[in-house]
């Protein structure tokens, strides 16, 4: 039976170039991915018992041909929110715990703005007649948020305005670029307080990337 393919990577706004907690040991995504080998790997022993009954599970950590690679962070209370000294703040909450009383199951809930971390933003977002229209995250186009895409570093002391633009000499045919600013060096994903001097796109800067380039995806990190 073909499953139908749910891979996402949408390569979100606003995003650092970084993913990987530094130092530690790899994780297994999943106790039935192997990090040394099959034999190693949790569950091996049930796995084996059910390999007669169940077909093999088919590990999707690849999308049209390229590997995923997953630069998105993971929610953390102290991740900086829009405007909030106080960063995020509690998430996530166990609203129905089996310890006592719930009789099935632990029920958790989360409770964020969708403008959370790494994310996409609607076309409604910043455009009122977007918004009104129902142009919502669904009337984004998945084949321009899944695919190859041009890392580029943007020169540490300015914003992205037109002229900084022209000399990244983007090349035409680019569809999907990561712009890695001072963002990235400062950490300020990292920072609970929410930093409004973040490098971004200045008005003159996203117009000569429109009038200039084919670029349809852009990935930064605010901060
Ligand atoms: C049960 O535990 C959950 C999670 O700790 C808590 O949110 C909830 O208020 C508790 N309910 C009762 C009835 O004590
Ligand atoms: C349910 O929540 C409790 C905390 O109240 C936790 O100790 C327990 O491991 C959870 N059980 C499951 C099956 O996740
Ligand atoms: C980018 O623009 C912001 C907002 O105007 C400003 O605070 C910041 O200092 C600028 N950064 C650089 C590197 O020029």
């Amino acid at each position: 039976m073909e499953l139908a393919p749910l891979l996402l990577l949408l390569l979100l706004l606003p995003a650092a170039a970084m993913a990987v907690a530094a130092g530690g040991e790899p994780v297994a995504a999943h106790p039935g991915y192997a990090l040394g080998g099959a034999e190693e790997a949790c569950g091996v022993a049930e796995a084996e018992a059910e390999a007669e009954a169940l077909p093999a599970p088919e590990r999707r950590e690849e999308f049209d041909g390229g590997r995923i690679v997953d630069i998105s962070h993971y929610y953390r209370e102290d991740m900086p929110a829009w405007e909030s000294a106080e960063g995020s703040g509690g998430f996530l909450r166990l609203a129905r715990s089996m310890r006592n009383g719930s009789d099935i199951a632990n029920f958790s809930e989360l409770r964020l703005t969708a403008h959370s971390g790494t994310h996409v933003d609607a076309p409604g977002h910043v455009f009122e007649h977007y918004y009104d229209a129902g142009f919502d995250v669904d009337t984004l186009d998945l084949a321009v948020l899944n695919g190859p895409a041009l890392l580029v570093d943007v020169p540490r002391d300015k914003n992205i305005t037109a002229e900084v633009m022209a000399s990244l000499h983007i090349p035409k045919g680019v569809r999907r670029v990561l712009f890695r600013t001072l963002n990235t060096d400062r950490k300020l994903m990292w920072k609970k307080e929410f930093d409004t001097s973040f490098v971004g796109f200045m008005k003159d800067g996203a117009q000569w990337l429109v009038d200039n380039t084919d670029i349809k995806l852009v990935v930064h990190c605010r901060g």
